[in-house]
């Protein structure tokens, strides 16, 4: 039966990729939680990076590798510059993380994630050699307290101030790292709460703008990559995160100027994901706040759950998937991909 005439839509629905990309984080995360706990995490990102690769090469795109796995020769897939897809329509850039939290897989710890972000050709910003980024991120309602012109103590002020709340009910998520130490000690004598994490800034950017996960803002320096994967989900999520890059030497801050780089610049999520289109997928590997990690149910049978996000249209799914190795091998298309899905669970 056609659907009724208020429910139809002047214009037909265009695709929305994210629905095609979870199928590629969800094979990622299932390779990837094969390893979690054992140890080693080049194992665990190794086989989260075939798991995204073998179900990347089924997406009929156009797609250019801004940020991947680094360097062509030590990343013969996925690498920046790589191209991805069949060649056919809509052109984009990508950017991958098939294992964000390499270390928390490794020692089984929550919250690591398989996650990529498209958007449209030439609107993702290119980290090129800058590495790390200060990143400071909080919901859409905070948004405008954010600011790298005053100290980070002054911005979890203005969050209380605008909540009406105590300092002592404003939590702030930061890495755990020496470099911290001084915003870390602010925060703490404006009397903030603290919430440390030993890796995995894009889960704790993500929790920083969703409602009701108790962390209100994150704060500090992490990967420029991230940084540029968690504006994707922002845009899409809403909410702000600006963002600074931040040379480690002056030796990188001259390579960075040589490039180009201006960076004193404070970066918008419009200026690191530029446009409206932007797709994020990303689903757990490890248990986490945001997302249930991989379990497996029963032999040969797994469940996924996954964040599945349009900026244009605003739509946040989340995809609680049942994966049966049994039956994947009959139909989930090309040899290659099969393979990826069935061998991760088997
Ligand atoms: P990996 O998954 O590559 O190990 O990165 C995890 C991570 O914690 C990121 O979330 C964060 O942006 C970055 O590393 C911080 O870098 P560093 O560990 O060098 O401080």
């Amino acid at each position: 039966m056609p659907p009724s005439p208020d429910l139809r839509s002047a214009e037909e629905p265009d695709r929305n990729l994210a629905l095609e990309l979870v199928r590629v984080t969800e094979s990622a995360a299932l390779g990837a939680a094969r390893w979690v706990g054992r140890g080693d995490k080049e194992a665990a990102d190794q086989a989260a990076v075939d798991g995204m690769r073998r179900l990347l090469s089924s997406v009929a795109m156009d797609g250019y590798v801004v940020i991947g796995e680094g360097e062509k020769d030590e990343a013969p897939m996925l690498y920046n510059g790589e191209e991805i897809g069949d060649g056919s329509p809509p052109q984009v850039d990508i950017a991958v993380d098939p294992l964000e939290g390499t270390t928390l897989t490794a020692k089984g710890m929550p919250s690591a994630l398989a996650v990529i972000a498209l958007s449209d050709r030439g609107t993702m910003f290119d980290p090129g050699p800058c590495v790390y980024m200060e990143k400071m991120a909080a919901g859409p309602e905070i948004a405008d307290c954010l600011s790298f012109q005053i100290p980070v103590d002054e911005v979890v002020r203005r969050i209380a101030d605008r909540r009406g709340v105590s300092t002592t009910e404003v939590t702030t998520v930061i890495l755990d790292r020496d470099r911290h130490a001084d915003g870390i000690d602010r925060i703490r004598q404006a009397g903030g709460r603290i919430r440390l994490i030993s890796d995995g800034d894009v889960a704790a950017a993500l929790l920083a703008v969703s409602p009701g996960t108790g962390v209100d803002l994150l704060w500090g320096i992490g990967g420029t990559p991230e940084g540029v994967i968690s504006a994707a989900a922002i845009k899409c999520l809403g909410g702000e995160l600006l963002g600074r890059l931040w040379p480690r030497s002056d030796q990188e801050a001259a390579a960075a100027a040589a490039a180009g780089y201006d960076v004193g610049r404070v970066l918008t999520c419009d200026d690191l994901v530029r446009g409206d289109n932007a797709f994020f997928a990303a689903t757990g590997v490890t248990d986490g706040d945001l997302l249930q990690g991989v379990r497996y149910i029963a032999a040969g049978k797994a469940t996924t759950e996954s964040l599945v996000m349009r900026s244009r249209s605003g739509t946040v799914r989340k995809i609680h998937a049942v994966h049966d190795s049994s039956k994947l091998v009959h139909v989930s298309g090309g040899a290659k991909t099969k393979g990826a899905l069935a061998r991760a669970l088997n």
